[in-house]
């Protein structure tokens, strides 16, 4: 179908809910549809958390260059080729340190900047240690977790759970950190906070054999205290790889800790939901820790909203 008229489709269908604007850029849906065409104007307006990457997939290119072709910025093609980095003050007033260019660059990193409609997207290159960027199998990157010794956690570590599932899965689902179950028998989500991820994953229809589950460290941390940042520096290099050879369509993260690390943000949950957001040119959704479902049901229903904004994603990328 023609970008243009899914894009205005959808659009329409947002604006009939009462959305009202893009994070894409300064442009709210009313300005949009003008420039596509569309007739009619919005019943009501209300505070906007919508992304019109939602579109991401099959239409991805077709949409960034229909909205690009009106005027649009957009941000950088998902995958393949590396994002192209928005202009920053570094580069458009004064000439600034090398430095001061790359601390700008990373507080920014990965962060869907919603009132320019710009990401960020890093150049991680660098941030891999070459010996993990080299590993060519899940199995291999799984060999090299159960040796690591990148940071302490291993010391007070049970066993590695370095994340398992489906080799080719579209969906990756990352966590926290292992958890005393996880620790004991080296598979990841699988207490009861991994019961009902299990769950939350069946209600999109999917099982745990078809997508691929792990967590941003592979090792627990004693008594389940917070990661510290030296550790998930440590242990993203391995993410990020699994991430590379799965290539998956779509990436959701379960909780704060996760989402925050991923998107390199401070910003809530709350926020952060509703959202398509990119990790390593990859699309990301946000939503709550399995384990916050269990202390707070009523977090259920938006839950359910986050994984079914996933299966969109899926059902929207073409078949591979
Ligand atoms: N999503 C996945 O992650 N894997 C499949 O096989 C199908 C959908
Ligand atoms: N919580 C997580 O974040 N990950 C697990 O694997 C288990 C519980």
């Amino acid at each position: 179908m023609d970008a243009r008229v899914l894009l205005r489709r959808y659009l329409e269908q947002r604006r009939e809910l009462g959305e009202s604007e893009l994070v894409l850029d300064a442009l709210n849906v009313e300005d949009v549809m003008r420039l596509l065409g569309a007739t009619g104007t919005s019943v009501r307006s209300i505070e906007p958390r919508l992304s019109v990457r939602e579109l991401a997939g099959e239409q991805s290119d077709n949409w960034r260059t229909a909205l690009h072709d009106a005027g649009v910025m957009v941000d950088a093609p998902t995958s393949g080729s590396k994002p192209v980095a928005p202009r920053t003050t570094a580069e458009t007033s004064e000439p600034t340190t090398t430095a001061e260019t790359k601390k700008e660059m990373a507080t920014r990193k990965g962060i869907v900047v919603a009132s320019k409609g710009i990401v960020v997207a890093p150049d991680e290159a660098e941030l891999i240690p070459g010996a993990i960027e080299k590993l060519d199998s899940l199995e291999a990157i799984a060999k090299q977790v159960k040796k690591c010794t990148r940071c302490t956690l291993h010391a007070t570590a049970t066993n590695p759970v370095p994340g398992e599932g489906n080799p080719n899965a579209e969906l990756v689902c990352v966590g926290e950190a292992p958890g005393a179950k996880e620790d004991e028998t080296g598979r990841p989500f699988i207490g009861l906070a991994g019961q009902l991820l299990t769950k939350i994953l069946a209600a999109i229809d999917l099982t745990r054999e078809q997508v691929f589950i792990c967590n941003v460290l592979k090792h627990r941390p004693p008594g389940n205290r917070n990661p510290l940042p030296q550790e998930v520096e440590a242990c993203s290099p391995y993410l990020i790889r699994q991430l590379e050879l799965i290539k998956p369509k779509v990436i959701v993260a379960f909780g704060t800790f996760a989402a925050q690390t991923l998107l390199n943000t401070k910003t809530p949950l709350g926020q952060l939901r509703g959202l398509v957001h990119q990790y390593h040119g990859i699309p990301l959704v946000v939503t709550y820790h399995p384990a916050a479902l269990l202390r707070n049901p009523a977090w259920k229903r938006p839950t359910w909203e986050d994984v079914k904004l996933a299966r969109r994603i899926l059902d929207s990328s073409p078949r591979s």
